[in-house]
């Protein structure tokens, strides 16, 4: 289970000063597929930075179970993440100097574990026949089926995405989801997206709306 209490975020002081996240409680069960949608600017990746521990919150804090994300130092934040939470967002964002199979297996080597066979991710994911490319090699969809693959290579069991198909085309949007949708059902998954779409909200268990940063529905 993951929770948050009063999550707070704000950047700059005094006339400067944006409120972010303003002080949010949420509840997210395991297995639970959840949107979180809003305006531009609503805070959305704020709240999703936060939840991955990404980011630090500037009050207030995120639980997964017992763990207190905010009594982690660094090094035991990044090996929390690693091996719990996989992160799929907008841009790909994976390495260009590095082939889509050495993308994939960046993290497991970090966690000097092997979670999943990375041969059955990229049968599973389509790309089995371009792993030895380059990002620049493949197409926007085969990038996000490489970058979900890095996702999942440690087996984390909360994937956390923003806009994951807010680059691609309908029918790679479209097999993106559906992918996640199967991760979440046969592998019991937590999964949350944030998205503009409402047709991708739709299709999760439950939507979260964020406006000027605090919940208005949940
Ligand atoms: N590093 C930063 N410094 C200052 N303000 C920031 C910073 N990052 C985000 N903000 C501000 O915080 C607010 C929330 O931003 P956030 O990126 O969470 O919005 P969002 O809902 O994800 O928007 P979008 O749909 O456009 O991606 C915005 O007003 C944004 O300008
Ligand atoms: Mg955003």
């Amino acid at each position: 289970m993951i929770k948050t209490q009063n999550l707070t975020k704000t950047y700059g002081k005094g006339e400067g000063k944006v409120t972010a996240l303003a002080g949010v409680d949420i509840t997210i069960n395991d297995g639970e597929m959840v949107a979180i949608i809003g305006k531009s600017g609503s805070g959305k990746s704020t709240l999703l930075n936060l939840l991955g521990g990404l980011d630090k919150a500037t009050e207030g804090k995120v639980f997964y179970n017992d763990t207190d994300l905010s009594t982690l130092n660094d090094t035991k934040l990044s090996e929390f993440r690693l091996k719990n939470i996989g992160f799929v967002f907008q841009f790909f964002d994976l390495i260009p100097e590095l082939t889509a199979e050495e993308n994939v297996m960046f993290p497991a080597k970090l966690a000097k574990k092997k979670g999943t066979a990375e041969n059955d991710l990229y049968t599973a994911l389509d790309i089995a026949d371009r792993v030895k490319h380059y990002p620049s090699e493949l197409s926007g969809g085969q990038q996000q089926r490489a970058a979900i693959a890095r996702a999942l290579i440690n087996d984390p069991d909360v994937i956390l995405c923003d806009e994951p198909t807010g680059n691609l085309d309908k029918a790679s949007g479209e097999e993106v989801m559906s992918l996640l949708k199967k991760l979440n059902r046969e592998q019991n998954k937590t999964v949350i997206i944030v998205t503009h779409d409402s047709e991708i909200a739709q299709q999760c268990g439950r939507v979260i709306e964020i406006s000027d940063g605090q919940v208005v529905n949940a």
